[in-house]
Parts: structure tokens; sequence; C-alpha cells
């Protein structure tokens, strides 16, 4: 038997309160309060006041500086789900599974979505896609990985629809939007992420599909809601229309570093209070 160390603590795993059924039980009850979260203790401060965390593939734009999602590949998404695990004690982790994992094939979507649970410990995997997904969904679902599907405004295909843009602002517009959705729920996701959409579209989703509908972007007619928690806190430049600044911790963290700056170069900083004396000295 091998005594190697275990990477991340498995055996160590607490018993998370929320899963996929739970947040499905949620429909028409109860608001579900989504955030993402990419590190440890993000992660803890987030998790108790969260049903759900997302270890988005947004992290590629939010941490590693990139312009799009499409540069993160499943070790990165591995690695930021085991951090966030470590510091999730009761909201449901799910890992977005990112372009070019899970698309090809179902086989492909169940070898790299099994490998993203059972290395982080996470309960559910994220992927973009409606009606042309749905058999992967089917696919996992019934081999025991809960999905969360993701319509709408789906960052991963934005060569193909060259943008960015809010979805179904033309009533012409809904139907393959609509489909998507049930086709994902029909598949067996426990519930749904619809991206940038309309309200009266967003409210239509979410009356019609039977599974938890999460907006982002979406209008307070959905069954829940998730932001990038570095947008609502103010620490990522880019602003969307959607995201409220629930704080402006970016300005802080400048006023901050500028004070420290000054104090290091008028040598006020490290001051008495922050100095080790010598054992014996009285102070
Ligand atoms: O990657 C991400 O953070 C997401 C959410 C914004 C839904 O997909």
């Amino acid at each position: 038997m091998s005594t190697a160390p275990k990477p991340y603590g498995v055996d160590a795993r607490p018993k998370r309160q929320a899963t996929a059924k739970k947040i499905a039980s949620m429909k028409g009850t109860t608001p579900i309060v989504c955030l993402t979260a990419y590190i440890t203790p993000m992660a803890a401060r987030l998790d108790s006041y969260c049903d759900l965390l997302l270890v988005g593939d947004s992290v590629g734009m939010v941490l590693y500086g990139m312009d799009s999602t499409l540069g993160v590949d499943l070790d990165t998404m591995i690695r930021h789900g085991r951090a966030v695990c470590r510091g999730a004690k009761q909201a449901l982790v799910v890992i977005d599974m990112p372009f070019g994992t899970y698309e090809e094939s179902k086989e492909q979507a169940f070898r790299n979505a099994a490998k993203a649970l059972s290395e982080t410990g996470a309960g559910a995997v994220k992927l973009e896609g409606g009606v042309e997904m749905a058999e992967t969904v089917s696919f996992l679902s019934k081999r025991g990985i809960p999905v969360l599907g993701h319509v709408g405004l789906m960052p991963q295909s934005v060569h193909a629809h060259g943008g960015y843009a809010a979805r179904g602002r033309d009533v012409n517009e809904w139907a393959p939007i609509i489909a998507d959705a049930q086709a994902i729920a029909a598949a067996g996701a426990f519930a749904v992420v619809v991206e940038g959409v309309a309200e009266p579209l967003a409210r239509k989703i979410t009356e019609e599909v039977a599974c938890p509908i999460i907006g982002i972007g979406a209008s307070n007619a959905c069954d829940g809601q998730i932001l990038v928690t570095e947008d609502m806190l103010g620490l990522f430049a880019m602003n969307p229309k959607f995201v409220k600044r629930f704080a402006e911790l970016g300005q802080g963290i400048e006023a901050a570093i500028s004070d420290y700056a000054d104090e290091v170069r008028d040598r006020s900083f490290p001051s008495e209070e922050y100095t080790y004396k010598m054992k014996g000295s009285n102070s």
C-alpha cells in the first residue's frame, strides 16, 4: 500500500451541507445565492453566505490577465478547485469545465469531469451549451456527475457570437435560448445559469424550466443570482452593466499600497511597534 501523502488531504475533506440535490430543491422557494471563488481565503469568507461557490473559468481573466476564458486549462481549474474546497465547508463547490475539455464527445466530458471532481472534492461541474450539449449532460448526470448548465451569453463561444452583447433583446431571438435551457434541464442538469439576457426572456425561462435558473445579467426574475466576486467587490477593472459594485475594494487597496510606499520611503515603517527587540529588553 502506498504511504505517499495525498496531495490535498482527501481523507480530511469535510462533508458539505449543500449538494446539487439541495440546490435543485430550492426552485420556487428560496432565492439561491451564488458567487465565484478561486482561492482558499476568499472561499472561506464567502462560504457561510452562499449556497453555491463556482470556481469559474473567469479565473483566467480575473487572476491571470487573459482577455477571454478560452486559454484556461483543466489543470488550472483543478488547482483552484482544490484551493476553494479547502476554504468552503458548507456551500456546494462547482468546477467550470474549460473550453476544449468537454465538447468533443460525452466520453471526453466524463473523463475530464470525473478528474475535476475526484481531484478537488467539488460536488458538481458546469459546462456551457444548449441543445447540442444535452446528450453530454444526460451522460454525466446518469453516471453520478451533477451538472450545472450555462446558456444565453456563453463566454466560451465569444468568437462564434462575435462578442459579449446581451441576448434575447429582440423577441425573435428567444426560441433557441428557451430551447437550450429546456434541453439542458430535461437532460438532468440540477440548475442552469442564464447569462446576459433581457428580463422578459429570463422570466419566461424561469417560469417554464423545471430546474432552478441562476441569473447573471438576467434580472431578478431568476431563481438565484451569481456574480464574479471580484467584480462586485470593485476589484476588477471591467464593469458590465449588470454588475452592482457592493464595495470599492480596489480603491482601498490602492490607498493602502500608496501609504505603505510612502512610509517605506520616509522610513516611518517599520516603526518600533513592528520591530523585534533582543530577548531581555523591556519593550
Ligand atoms: O466563469 C464564470 O465565472 C462564470 C460565471 C460568471 C457564471 O461562468
